[in-house]
């Protein structure tokens, strides 16, 4: 049996006699772009992720661009953020006019280090993009004393996290509504996922929502009219259809996705090669990723290729590495938690849609590999 890293087409047959109906509604009215889904789906996913405003936009990336954007940024304004994360995260901060500043991350937890954060502030620093990793969030009450300390901007990429809770205070609080914006991401592998490109940016701030608005209509709140130079980034009213009828799924999907870690990280318990993903006790993860810290990662990978398991490496290359950013002088050693990871990491496939018995095809296949 073969195991791929996400099947899609098994999650197509599960919900299509829900979605189709929808999508043919949309194309009846032909109302293609900020059609009456778009604001039905801003309300929604807000409401989920406890936040006032919740702005459709093209992409994961956009939905960070456009805050990072929001905050104006002059040459040199400095914006921290992990080194080990997707490379959108700090794309967006270069392509604001920022300079991103890497630091490393808490080797447990794969998420931004609070200590390395606050020793990276310096009278640059404009702003925080906190990741919340595979889907577990980063430490935001360690981190929110320090954009209070330190007057800055903190934006939560939320793009694998959307519903992931943590306690603070004793009170669960969502993915994304604690910074002063939060940004989703639809791609079709996300855990709400469309069929094409898609993203939503969070905010509790009246003002900035107004902005956000107007940025991704070319700066304009009236049609012909630009206060300040923005883009063309909506969602299609067709993706927030599919999105609408997807979201009614998203926390029992979660909930399964939590049920097959739990399987796996008791499966390898114990095991001398393999360490599961820690999950920090304030947190509820929501298991974007299923992802271990193995010994001789390579050759794992190999073996479950040749037994046509579905894996990958979620980040071979730190992107204080990355030649893009050579330019701002980070090298080898410069992040060693960042470092160990991208040596390390293995992602193993998990989804609401997958068996015991894949599962237990997969945890096998691992097994073999280290007897
Ligand atoms: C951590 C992180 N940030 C940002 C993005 C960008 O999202 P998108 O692919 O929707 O542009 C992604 C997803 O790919 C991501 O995983």
């Amino acid at each position: 049996m073969t195991v791929p890293l996400l099947d899609l087409v098994a999650q197509y047959q599960s919900i299509k006699d829900a979605v189709m109906p929808a999508l043919q509604s949309v194309i009846e009215r032909q109302q293609f772009i900020m059609g009456p889904e778009i604001g039905q789906l801003e309300a929604e996913v807000a409401r989920v992720s406890h936040a006032k405003h919740g702005i459709a936009c093209a992409s994961g990336t956009d939905a960070l661009l456009l805050p990072l954007k929001a905050l104006r940024l002059e040459p040199g304004d400095e914006v921290i953020a992990p080194a080990f994360t997707f490379f959108a995260t700090a794309g967006t901060i270069h392509n604001s006019g920022g300079t991103p500043v890497f630091v490393d991350i808490d080797p447990s937890t794969f998420n931004l280090d609070p200590a390395a954060v606050e020793a990276a502030i310096t009278p640059r620093t404009r702003a925080i993009v906190a990741v919340h990793l595979y889907g577990q969030m980063a430490a935001m009450d360690r981190l929110l004393p320090l954009v209070r300390r330190y007057n800055l901007g903190l934006i939560e990429d939320a793009a694998q996290a959307i519903g992931a809770r943590r306690r603070l205070d004793g009170e669960w609080r969502v993915a994304g509504e604690l910074g002063w914006a939060g940004a989703l991401s639809f791609f079709p592998s996300k855990n709400l996922g469309a069929w094409g490109d898609g993203g939503m940016m969070l905010t509790q701030d009246d003002a900035l929502a107004e902005r956000l608005r107007k940025l991704r209509l070319h700066g304009g709140a009236k049609q012909y009219h630009h206060e300040e130079v923005g883009t063309n980034s909506r969602l299609d009213t067709l993706q927030a259809a599919v999105l609408l009828v997807k979201l009614r799924y998203l926390s029992d999907w979660s909930a399964a996705r939590r049920e097959r870690a739990a399987r796996y990280s008791q499966a390898f318990a114990g095991h001398a090669d393999i360490c599961p993903p820690a999950v920090d006790p304030a947190n509820e993860h929501i298991f974007h990723q299923y992802t271990l810290r193995v010994t001789r990662r390579d050759e794992l990978a190999a073996h479950l290729k040749a037994r046509g398991i579905g894996h990958a490496v979620y980040y071979p290359v730190g992107l204080h590495l990355q030649p893009c950013f050579a330019h701002l002088g980070y090298r080898h050693g410069s992040m060693p938690k960042t470092e160990e990871a991208m040596a390390t990491v293995l992602s193993l496939p998990i989804y609401p849609e997958l068996t015991v018995a894949q599962q237990n095809v997969v945890i096998e296949a691992v097994r073999d590999f280290y007897r």
